[in-house]
């Protein structure tokens, strides 16, 4: 598994597991075929250098594009792509449905046609909706499909898609499931990257609802090194959950994060709540800890140490992320977006 193809690898999850692959293995050469969304920053890729990493700009739902990209010497092809913020699907699904579900399908297609070894498909808990409070109710790779947002619903036909192109074609497909990531470069609309810059700024953090709905927290190195034991061990055809172990509400990640920083919980505003807003997500990871060995390396401290600190030191970053300028850089260097 030396040549690998990724894409989305200019967003949060795909960079860390860009430079996470080139580190471990020194074969390793990596395409990455990014869009470069709004979510996609090629700041995320400071300092990977350009030896075993050719950047590419390009659309997976383009046929030709991904096609040209894609050569005929790729051992595997990872999809990070997406559109992943649920928000935005709630606001307009077309973009959800474009890249999510005719991406996937032209990845697959292109993977076939060019005899990619194995096809790893990044999905999430979503696809299996919310679970009740009792908190003996966990994922299994066997929960029955039930998304709940618009977003969910995309990644949902994904992995159908990916299903059927095992069962049809007999592509070696994978699918790795996650619930909500955490560390460094994680575009600021989101849960934890926006409170932590908005409670760096001292400004309000809004929290939806009454503020305790469960989620799933996982750092995002010890989910790339799941992805990476998926892909290199896993079954083909088998779809892995991978958690961390690690529930919380909302509210008390939100005070974790406070107390950490020193600051005020008066800074929480609770706003209105989410429609159809998920109350619980906890995955079962025993596959993937029994089956691949995997087990995460970081603590939930020591992971929102490490973030934390990731963000206190990179304002520039922040800055740059929210107010759209990280896309001049790529303007300067390959022109305008
Ligand atoms: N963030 C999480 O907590 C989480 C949890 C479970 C699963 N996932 C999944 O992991 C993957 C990565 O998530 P993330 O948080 O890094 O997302 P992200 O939004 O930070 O990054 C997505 C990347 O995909 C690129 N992209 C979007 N549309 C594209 C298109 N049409 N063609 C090519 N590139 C395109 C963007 O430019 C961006 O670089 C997604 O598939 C998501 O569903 C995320």
């Amino acid at each position: 598994m030396d040549k690998l193809f990724i894409t989305g690898g200019a967003g949060f999850i795909g960079s860390a597991f860009v430079s996470l692959a080139l580190a471990e293995f020194p074969r390793c050469q990596i395409t990455n075929f990014d869009a470069l969304t709004y979510a996609g920053n090629l700041d995320n890729l400071e300092g990977i250098g350009e030896h075993r990493h050719r950047f590419v700009r390009g659309d997976i739902a383009d046929r030709d594009a991904v096609l040209a990209a894609l050569g005929t010497e790729t051992d595997a092809l990872i999809n990070f792509a997406a559109e992943s913020h649920v928000d935005r699907s709630i606001a307009s699904a077309d973009e959800f449905l474009r890249t999510n579900i005719n991406g996937t399908q032209v990845l697959l297609d292109a993977g076939r046609a060019r005899g990619v070894r194995r096809f790893v498909q990044v999905s999430t808990d979503e696809v299996m909706g919310s679970l009740p409070e009792d908190e003996n109710a966990f994922f299994t790779e066997d929960s029955p499909f039930a998304p709940n947002s618009p977003y969910a619903a995309s990644k949902a036909a994904a992995e159908h898609l990916v299903r059927a192109a095992r069962h049809t074609f007999g592509l070696d497909t994978v699918i790795t499931r996650c619930g909500n990531n955490y560390g460094p470069r994680q575009f600021p609309e989101k849960f934890l990257p926006l409170m932590l810059s908005n409670a760096l700024g001292d400004e309000t953090i809004p929290v939806y609802g009454d503020g305790l709905n469960v989620r799933d927290w996982i750092y995002v190195e010890d989910h790339c090194r799941a992805i990476l034991l998926a892909l290199l061990e896993g079954r083909a055809g088998e779809t892995y959950n991978i958690g961390a172990r690690n529930e919380r509400r909302n509210l008390e990640v939100v005070e974790s994060v406070l107390r950490a920083l020193d600051k005020p919980s008066s800074l929480i505003k609770f706003v209105k709540d989410r429609p159809g807003h998920d109350r619980r997500y906890a995955i079962n990871p025993s596959k993937v800890e029994t089956e691949l060995g995997w087990r995460p390396r970081e603590t939930w401290e020591s992971g929102l140490q490490k973030t934390i600190r990731w963000y206190a030191d990179h304002p520039r970053w922040i800055e740059r992320a929210r107010n759209g300028d990280y896309r001049d850089y790529y303007a300067q260097h390959y022109g305008a977006l």
